[in-house]
């Protein structure tokens, strides 16, 4: 029975004494800027990963930018996203100069659908951008083998999967480059940042010059020499310290995630109104949310939120935004599960009571 009315959040950062710490002593060093702790931080989430290298930048969306300049897209080039994502994958694309060509995605796993992408590519396909929704692996067996017959650079979305594995590695390793993000409502979060990794050193080398004004390495800003043309997206000493201090927590915090998911998992079985999707966590896969699809959900969010309960329902398909706009017959899957896809409470905070009393209120909901 639930007898108590405390908020269950969606997802709520957690930082504490070790970030307030590591902060303090970037403070008293009095070198704020991208310096020897984003070094650290990289090579931390490099070794971590089982990367080569890693380069830290201002947030996922950059990070994804910056790894198709890097992979050499540009105008005249079409590079393929899923219609299901967060508007920054597409975002990034289009900033390149290159046209985002939407498919569509299999309605079981929200991921690309791997026929939709065999079917996109054209002669001027020059990258493709698997997304890792919610941790879940995206299809990379189709994916890999296709792209590298076809001469596609794969540029991999793991802003929502960190340290979730597949096969035996990590998201985020098996394309050309892989790109994370730290914004709040990640694993790890630095408020904002990013972080590519990549096996290739030449693209390592372009990746860091992009992200520095075609410094290849760090200068005075003054009598540098610049190898090339850059931007600014370099993530601050005082941002890698919080990320670094979150380093520790990271397989407790996935083991946490893992245990809400087998919670939501087992404590909806049998509502018909509603379906967890599968994560193989046992082999290693990690929801950074857990995502289902619901009957009647926005009505079901309503009456959640009236308990106190917090969900996020998902992002509206790209197409149907205003920058990306296409017939919705064009993505007869990605608009079955429009309206019916939603995370339920995810935060690590979240106690398996927590956990029960969601499920509780879901059937509850369906009950009535
Ligand atoms: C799938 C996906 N791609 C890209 C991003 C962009 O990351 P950021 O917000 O750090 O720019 C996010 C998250 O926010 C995301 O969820």
């Amino acid at each position: 029975m639930i007898t108590t009315k405390t908020t269950i959040p969606w997802w709520r950062p957690e930082t504490g004494a070790e970030e307030r710490e590591m902060v303090l002593r970037v403070l008293d060093s009095n070198y704020l800027n991208d310096g020897d702790v984003t070094t650290e931080f990289e090579r931390r989430m490099a070794a971590r990963l089982g990367a080569r290298h890693a380069v830290a930048v201002t947030s996922g969306t950059t990070a994804i930018f910056l790894a198709l300049v890097a992979a050499g897209v540009a105008a005249g080039d079409e590079v393929i996203v899923p219609d299901l994502t967060f508007i920054a994958t597409a975002n990034a694309a289009t900033l390149t100069g290159a046209t985002p060509v939407l498919v569509d995605v299999d309605p079981g796993t929200l991921n690309m659908a791997p026929d939709a992408f065999a079917g996109a590519i054209t002669g001027r396909t020059k990258a493709v951008v698997p997304v890792h929704v919610s941790g879940r692996a995206a299809p990379l067996e189709h994916i890999l083998p296709l792209a590298r017959d076809r001469g596609v650079v794969v540029i991999e979305d793991a802003a929502e999967a960190l340290f979730s594995s597949h096969a035996g590695r990590y998201l985020g390793t098996f394309g050309r480059a892989g790109c994370f993000s730290f914004s709040p409502n990640k694993t790890i979060t630095t408020g904002q940042g990013g972080l590519v990794v990549t096996d290739d050193e030449s693209l390592a080398v372009r990746l860091r010059q992009l992200k520095d004004q075609g410094r290849p390495v760090r200068g005075t800003g003054g009598n540098d020499v610049h190898a090339s043309i850059g931007f600014n997206f370099k993530l601050t000493n005082l941002q890698s310290a919080v990320g670094i201090a979150q380093l520790d927590r990271l397989d407790s915090r996935a083991d946490r995630l893992k245990k809400i998911y087998r919670g939501y998992r087992d404590g909806l079985a049998g509502v018909g109104q509603i379906r967890v999707l599968p994560f193989a966590v046992d082999r290693g896969e990690s929801p950074q949310w857990v995502d289902v699809l619901a009957t009647d959900r926005d009505r079901l969010v309503a009456f959640l939120l009236e308990h106190d309960m917090h969900c996020r329902p998902f992002w509206y398909p790209l197409h149907t935004q205003r920058p990306y706009r296409r017939p919705d017959a064009d993505f007869p899957n990605a608009m079955s599960v429009a309206d019916r896809a939603l995370w339920l409470p995810s935060a690590l905070s979240l106690s398996d009571d927590d956990v029960s009393a969601v499920c509780t209120r879901i059937r509850q909901y369906y009950q009535r």
